[in-house]
């Protein structure tokens, strides 16, 4: 069963209230005190099993946190590869998916252990919490198969012809520490501390070196920091992110107050969206899951776009609203294209006023990231706000405005089939004409293969290097 079937058949007996109910309520995992269900049998249960409502199916055809009911925070993780061993990444990827398993079934990573004179094996901030609907998603960069000509791991002729690096956009200023990477992991619940410690978990034995070592299955962080510097893979940059718990009938708010993510293909939630009436074209089969075009490793699986975008909200709070209106093309509290009836009505991008000028500006986001717009480019978007406190910031143009800004916006998350057809085609045309370019500005970048799920016994990207 899919992840997103799963969760879905289990809200679907109650349609209705699941569309009242809020995201993090939706369908609450039992507590049952049980032993593990899966896995390492002492691993310490915090929340109900795996086979509770509630908790996201980890194994399936496709991985989680791409179709699933878009959770309530995420904390996105890109790692650099510190070996150059290809058996080393294989290693890691075991000791991951083992991992994984168990941490989106509510359990800790590793027994606690008793043993007054070593570190606790898992850090612990989860104990008691529920597993909050976590999911953990794995990723691989176009580097993990070539770095500068280099063929490090025996893995270039494996590379699919899909995965391209991204080209530099129109506007783009990436900050080169918080790009890239050559791993990732996006962790996704319904709680923000149940998101992080997964990631704490998993960097922990990425850098601890214990699966390098061929320990997987036993000493997770065991050699605690003085091993930090061999371990296979390391931190590269992180950001945290959040949407709000809204009904799951209402696509949620960003940060400039207008609802994002409605007109998705296939989206999760969209059958929810308008009490079962679809708002989106297409299916995520046809636009997000690779198919027989991609090698047997990717079958199923997707590419993911993660840029950060910062806005400038500030400038935002001092435009009008039918201002607003007009950069997005809907309207600000119903959602409602501009062009008119419901949230769930299709754009109508002919529209016109009575002075004969299109209800939906020419420049207006949504009218460019349209598919008439984009050579019918459809991406599935799963994005969340992030908010990072304030930064310093001074203009080297007039006025010379110096002082604080929010550093926050939108940490833009897009699966699709394949960027060629999908991210690269609609931003290329985006980061010219988008009347939204003003208030925003592309700040990190990243993209990563995400391959077919884990199935047990088979971890994540096990076909790759078989
Ligand atoms: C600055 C960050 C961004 C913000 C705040 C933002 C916000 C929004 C909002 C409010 C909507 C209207 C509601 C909806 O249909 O979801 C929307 C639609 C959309 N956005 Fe964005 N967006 C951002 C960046 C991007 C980027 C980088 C892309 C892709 C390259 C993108 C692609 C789309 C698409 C495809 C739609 C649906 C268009 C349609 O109705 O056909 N957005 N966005």
């Amino acid at each position: 069963m899919d992840s997103r079937r799963g969760f879905l058949g289990a809200a679907s007996g109650a349609l209705a209230a699941a569309a009242l109910a809020s995201r993090a309520n939706a369908a609450e995992p039992v507590a049952t005190g049980k032993p593990a269900a899966g896995g390492n049998p002492a691993a310490t249960v915090v929340s109900g099993s795996a086979a509770t409502d509630g908790t996201v199916p980890f194994y399936g055809a496709h991985q989680a946190g791409i179709d699933t009911l878009q959770q309530t925070h995420t904390v996105f993780a890109s790692f650099d590869l510190r070996t150059e061993k290809a058996a080393d990444i294989e290693r890691l990827l075991v000791a991951w998916t083992d991992a994984a398993a168990r941490l989106t079934a509510g359990e800790t990573v590793a027994p606690l252990g008793s043993d007054a004179g070593t570190p606790p094996l898992d850090s612990g901030e989860v104990l008691g919490l529920p597993s909050r609907r976590l999911t953990l998603t794995f990723g691989f960069a176009p580097t993990m198969f070539e770095q500068a000509g280099k063929d490090s791991f025996g893995l270039r002729s494996r590379k699919p012809a899909a995965l391209v690096a991204l080209p530099r956009f129109n506007g783009d200023q990436l900050v080169e520490a918080q790009s890239g990477g050559d791993l990732c992991i996006q962790a996704c619940a319904d709680d923000s501390q149940v998101a992080f410690h997964a990631i704490r978990q998993l960097a922990r034995i990425a850098a601890a070196g214990d699966a390098a070592a061929g320990d997987a299955s036993a000493g997770y962080g065991r050699r605690g920091a003085a091993a930090q510097a061999t371990g296979p893979a390391m931190l590269r940059w992180m950001q945290a992110g959040f949407v709000p718990d809204s009904p799951v009938a209402e696509s949620p708010r960003n940060l400039l107050g207008f609802r994002d993510g409605t007109d998705n293909p296939g989206a999760p939630g969209i059958a929810e969206r308008a009490n079962g009436k679809a708002v989106g074209n297409g299916t995520p089969a046809e636009s997000v899951w690779v198919g027989s075009e991609g090698p047997a490793w990717m079958r199923g699986g997707t590419y993911l776009v993660v840029r950060k975008v910062r806005l400038f909200l500030e400038h935002w709070d001092r435009s009008n609203l039918a201002f607003q209106q007009q950069v997005i093309g809907r309207h600000k509290a119903s959602g409602a294209p501009l062009s008119g009836g419901t949230i769930a009505a299709p754009l109508d991008l002919d529209a016109l006023d009575k002075d004969g000028n299109p209800l939906i500006p020419e420049n207006a986001h949504v009218r460019v990231a349209s598919a008439s717009a984009t050579h019918g480019a459809r991406i599935s978007r799963r994005s969340y706000s992030y908010n990072n406190g304030l930064s310093m910031v001074a203009e080297r143009w007039p006025p010379w405005r110096q002082g604080l800004e929010y550093d926050a916006g939108l940490l833009f998350v897009a699966h699709q089939r394949d960027p060629r057809t999908g991210f690269i085609p609609m931003f290329e045309r985006m980061s010219k004409f988008d009347l939204l370019n003003q208030y925003a500005t592309h700040v990190a970048s990243a993209i990563f293969a995400v391959p077919s799920g884990a199935r047990r016994g088979v971890p994540i990207g096990h076909e790759l290097f078989a």
